[in-house]
């Protein structure tokens, strides 16, 4: 399919027949997440794949029991740094020295213009900069699910303080922003399955100025 036959395909879907998504194509999806921009190229979130079904029921208790929770094949759940650490620039320094084949010192104005950008900021506007990048990697993953013909549905409908408790992202500087089903669609239980997509008019969406 093409880009636009396969956004046009995608839907957020609202229930989920239990069947499992190939490993290759999870694989290829968790690849494209990978790939996705960020600013500085830092990458100040972390993704955690849900495998425990036990842990999948407690998750869909806090997220006012939307069934695909249960349903999807896997469960994605995007936190956001609540700091960015002099640690977490300096391993993202690291990976680009080792990459790049530069040396870690030739860096140092580099991690300096990062850390100087994060200190000007308050803790919300910590947080609110790093999801807003996780925010980024999420629509990545849509748009590479339905590429792999595997639906999914974006979610923020979950309380994070719970979500938080039950993953101990507290503890380690997280805070859950956004979750992700992978899996497929059960259309005859979905109703959303047969609707028509709905998105603002381009001309009210997009100004051109010229
Ligand atoms: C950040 C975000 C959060 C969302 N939260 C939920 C959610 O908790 N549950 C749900 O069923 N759909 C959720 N949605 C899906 C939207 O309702 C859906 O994307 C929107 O209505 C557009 O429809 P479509 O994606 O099916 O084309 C969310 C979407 C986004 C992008």
């Amino acid at each position: 399919m093409k880009l636009i036959e396969v956004l046009n395909w995608r839907y957020a879907t609202k229930r989920m027949n239990g069947q499992k998504v190939p490993k290759e194509k999870l694989d290829r999806i968790l690849d494209a997440t990978r790939l996705s921009a960020s600013s500085f190229g830092l990458q100040p979130y972390t993704i955690f794949l849900i495998e425990n079904e036990e842990l999948r029921r407690k998750i869909q208790a806090v997220a006012f029991n939307q069934p695909q929770i249960t349903e999807a094949s896997h469960l994605l759940v995007f936190s956001a740094w609540t700091n960015v650490t002099d640690e977490r620039v300096t391993d993202f320094m690291k990976d680009v020295s080792r990459e790049r084949g530069i040396p870690v010192e030739s860096l140092s104005d580099y991690k300096g213009r990062i850390l100087g950008s994060v200190q000007g900021k308050s803790a919300e506007g910590v947080i609110s900069w790093t999801a807003r990048q996780a925010f980024i990697a999420l629509g990545t993953a849509l748009i590479a699910a339905a590429n792999e013909e595997v639906d999914a549905t974006p979610m923020e409908g979950f309380n994070p303080d719970a979500l938080d408790e039950l993953l101990h992202l507290g503890e380690k500087s997280l805070r859950s922003v956004a979750i992700l089903t992978l899996g497929y669609r059960d259309a005859e239980k979905d109703p959303l399955s047969k609707s028509k997509k709905v998105r603002r008019e381009k001309d009210k969406l997009l100004v051109t100025l010229s």
